[in-house]
């Protein structure tokens, strides 16, 4: 199926017939002397399948994701306006499987910029499932502000019967508005429940519930309309990192090399060859390395390119098991896994490549 802008243009009207999605309007203007008692929240938009377009309602798994624009996700839910004064604005319209560092740069740039500014209570995003607990670690090491930045996207399409999208983005709207939001570092909303940036990731490939912080468990839920939190995280986050992107325009390469039966370190290798300026090992259990790969590191870690060792097991931290890791100072993950550790040392390397300061970072953040 071609999504051509015709196809584009007949499934919105179809959907606005059937009452999900309605044609573009305007976002509502921030109009700060009418409204004062209403919060004002920035919605930045960056595609994803909650702004996606299938060819008919009963499609959920092969449509365009980004289809659609900020304000054909704002006209879908206008009870988003009883909660705050919205404004749109399309960072990205992309499926979240092609992330750039560029556009992640950009978006940070913006979210400091729109929180330096006092009539801005909080933000949300509009973003892909597939790397959106990347976009989240990344922004929640580097936005500088205690005010609510929200995270948010959709398994199943807008044009979809039961889509989920314009529930998940009026409950970011209703948690980016909340005083309980603040301070807790940046978070993720789907499926009526709250996770924490930095140990949210997606479980599932296709269902509503797929985001969980394995083990360490949800931050609080969407209960009654309302957020209610339960805990929140120890880790440092915001304003408490050292991490700053006013001058940066790219991050250092960091390539994850995954484990796995016959590994034989030429992918380490090729990594270094690439470039990489550090390297996250993907190991087996808590973080072990395949004896024919574990030489590639070690000459990657003596040549100064940091490596960090974290798991391909879904759950457990990965700590210290060997004292041929720490003698050939490898860096362990704790419980990031893999695509968050290769985030910290991305950021970690614009900072240091000293191995012992990047252990402390992997214990503060
Ligand atoms: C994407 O990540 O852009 C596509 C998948 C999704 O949003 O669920």
């Amino acid at each position: 199926m071609k999504f051509t802008k015709t196809l584009i243009a007949e499934l919105l009207i179809s959907a606005s017939v059937i009452g999900f999605v309605l044609p573009a309007v305007a976002a509502e203007p921030m109009v700060q002397t009418q409204q004062q008692e209403k919060p004002n929240v920035v919605i930045l938009a960056t595609g994803g399948t909650i702004a996606g377009a299938a060819a008919d309602k009963t499609n959920t798994t092969t449509y365009k994701a980004g289809a659609l624009g900020i304000d054909t996700l704002l006209a879908a839910v206008p009870e988003i306006h009883d909660v705050a004064n919205v404004k749109g604005e399309q960072v990205a319209q992309i499926s979240s499987n092609s992330m750039t560092t560029e556009i992640w740069l950009k978006l940070a740039k913006r979210i400091n910029e729109l929180l330096k500014n006092p009539d801005v209570d909080g933000i949300v995003i509009t973003h892909g499932t597939d790397t959106l607990e990347e976009t989240a670690y990344f922004l929640n090491l580097v936005t500088k502000s205690d005010k609510p930045v929200i995270l948010v996207g959709a398994m199943r399409p807008a044009t979809a019967i039961s889509a989920d999208g314009p529930l998940n983005l009026l409950n970011a709207v209703k948690l980016a508005s909340d005083k309980d939001a603040k301070g807790k570092g940046v978070l993720i909303v789907l499926n009526d429940t709250i996770n924490g940036a930095r140990d949210a990731t997606k479980t599932n490939t296709l269902r509503v519930d797929t985001f969980q912080s394995p083990e360490l468990g949800y931050l609080g839920y969407m209960e009654g309309g309302k957020p209610v939190f339960y805990k929140q995280t120890t880790r440092k986050h915001t304003n408490e990192t050292e991490f700053d992107v006013t001058d940066l325009n790219d991050l250092p390469r960091v390539d994850i090399i995954y484990s796995h039966v016959d590994d034989d370190g030429k992918m380490a290798e090729a990594a270094v060859a690439a470039g990489a300026k550090g390297i996250v090992h993907a190991g087996t259990g808590n973080g072990s390395i395949h004896g024919r790969t574990a030489p590639a590191l070690y000459e990657a870690s003596k040549k100064g390119i940091p490596v960090v060792r974290s798991s391909h097991a879904s759950n457990g931290p990965t700590i210290e098991n060997s004292a041929a890791y720490t003698e050939n100072g490898l860096i362990d993950s704790g419980t990031l896994n893999p695509q968050k550790a290769r985030i910290l040392l991305q950021l970690g390397l614009t900072k240091t490549n000293d191995p012992a300061k990047l252990s402390e970072m992997f214990k503060k953040y």
